[in-house]
């Protein structure tokens, strides 16, 4: 290593400076410059390494080539089929969530298809991690253990090893004693993520690096660790609910649009091949305010239960609660519901909610979303086995959606008897018994058909 210099980083944005400022240039935060030594090798300008010459495109190896499935369905999908070799993946989530669970049985999957894998732990003792590996049924003479933070002790391990995968629990804890800052400043993080990507790019070796998550969402530690790796994957839930979702938030080599769904168990995370029955599970059937929309995860339709509750408020700016959805999608709706449907509730709070914290990003959803509006206000309650699906636009028309067929089946499988769809979809279309639809072209055509008693539920 050659000789440390001085920079300035921003904690909230990452960017580099030659000095610092009271407020951040870039992304205007103020006092959120620190002071760091920088090793000049990893940090510093790389320089070409010799014999550097162009490549015809035709002569790069395609990326996913080589792909290893781990064996862990959603794990898998949500990569795009499975590991990368020499990816470098971010896993980040909060405390709780199960990281360390979910990679310590990625980690065990592979080592029974007799591959090398090296688990770095700069957070538990070797006891903590054995426990949990005998609870996770992980234990495999090829899955080391390594519980250390010094990065120097870390890489060398690496090399030593030369395994096929390897875990890092997690950045955050990781130290390099040639940086004079603490473990889990933006330095820190930033400097061994590099060193861990420069090992893993130059083996071609894959790596999964777990990062924590506050509450806000944000990476402690700065953002600057998505841009230097591969993938960034987010597990999502607490420790309250059995669930998690993970998801891809960048990925190099597939799609973002997958999502994988485990549950918690007393034996680790299981998958959950059928997510649409976990998440409608707890729906009180006949209550009013509530519709099941059928939405799009990746190529996946999911079942979704979307609950509204309008309540009388004398505040002079009544609250739009939206929980799983977007708060300008919500008011949208509402504004649509006002005008074209006569339906006011200016003078009501209200709250909407995605059940089972998946969110709701798909225009899909209108409306499932509007019927639950209309049926919290006028305490209706939908026919029970109904789904309804489309997007609605200004006018109140119900727009078309893709893939409606996958959606249908989905439905049907799950034991839904009625579909309120988009009449432009209705061409040609192929709908799965017992399923019977109606097509929908203006809101108001759904109303009746939602609601036909009209009794208060
Ligand atoms: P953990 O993987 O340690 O979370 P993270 O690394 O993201 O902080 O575990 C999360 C929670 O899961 C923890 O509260 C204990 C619980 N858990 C189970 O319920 N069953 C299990 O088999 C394991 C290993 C953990
Ligand atoms: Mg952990």
């Amino acid at each position: 290593m050659s000789k440390a210099r001085v920079q300035y980083t921003c904690g909230a944005c990452g960017i580099v400076q030659p000095r610092s400022y009271g407020r951040c240039p870039s992304c205007e935060a103020w006092n959120s410059f620190v002071e760091e030594r920088v090793a000049g090798g990893a940090g510093s300008r790389p320089t070409a390494a010799s014999g550097a010459r162009p490549l015809a495109i035709t002569q790069v190896p395609a990326a996913g080539h080589g792909r290893v499935a781990t064996g862990l369905a959603e794990f898998d999908r949500v990569l795009g089929g499975g590991i990368v070799p020499g990816a470098l993946m971010l896993l980040g989530g909060e405390p709780g969530a199960g990281k360390s669970t979910l990679t310590m049985q990625v980690s065990a999957a592979l080592a029974r298809q007799g591959r090398q894998v090296l688990y770095l732990s700069g957070e538990e003792s070797a006891q903590q991690i054995r426990l949990r590996a005998d609870r996770l049924d992980a234990l495999d003479e090829r899955l080391h253990l390594l519980c250390e933070s010094d990065m120097p002790t870390l890489i060398e391990a690496i090399r030593g090893l030369s395994p096929d995968f390897v875990v890092v629990d997690s950045i955050q804890a990781m130290q390099d004693p040639e940086l004079s800052s603490v473990p889990g400043s933006v330095s820190q993080v930033r400097e061994a993520a590099l060193q861990f990507q420069q090992v893993a790019k130059r083996y071609g070796i894959p790596m999964v690096l777990v990062g924590h998550v506050t509450k806000e969402g944000t990476l402690a530690g700065p953002r600057v660790l998505e841009h230097l790796v591969d993938t960034v994957l987010s597990f999502e839930g607490d420790r309250y609910r059995a669930h998690r979702i993970l998801r891809s938030l960048k990925n190099r080599y597939g799609s973002t649009l997958e999502v994988g769904v485990f549950e918690m168990t007393g034996q680790g995370l299981s998958e959950v091949a059928d997510p649409s029955a976990l998440f409608l599970a707890e729906r009180t059937q006949g209550a009013s305010g509530s519709a099941v929309a059928v939405l799009l995860e990746g190529s996946r339709p999911l079942l979704l239960e979307v609950q509204a509750l309008v309540a009388p408020t004398s505040s002079s700016s009544p609250r739009r609660a939206a929980n799983g959805l977007e708060q300008g999608r919500l008011i949208q709706i509402l504004a649509v519901l006002d005008r074209r449907v006569g339906l006011h509730v200016t003078q009501s709070d209200v709250h909407a909610n995605v059940v089972g914290g998946l969110s709701m990003a798909e225009p899909a959803g209108d409306l499932a979303l509007a019927l639950a509006v209309v049926g919290a206000a006028r305490g209706l309650a939908l026919p029970d086995p109904m789904v309804a699906i489309g997007e609605i636009g200004l006018g109140a028309e119900v727009r078309r959606v893709g893939q409606i067929e996958a959606r249908l089946h989905e439905a049907a499988k799950l034991g839904f008897t009625q579909a309120l769809i988009p009449r432009g979809n209705l061409d040609g279309l192929d709908v799965p018994d017992p399923l019977v639809v109606h097509g929908i072209g203006h809101l108001t055509e759904a109303l009746p058909l939602a609601f036909p008693s009209r009794e208060p539920a």
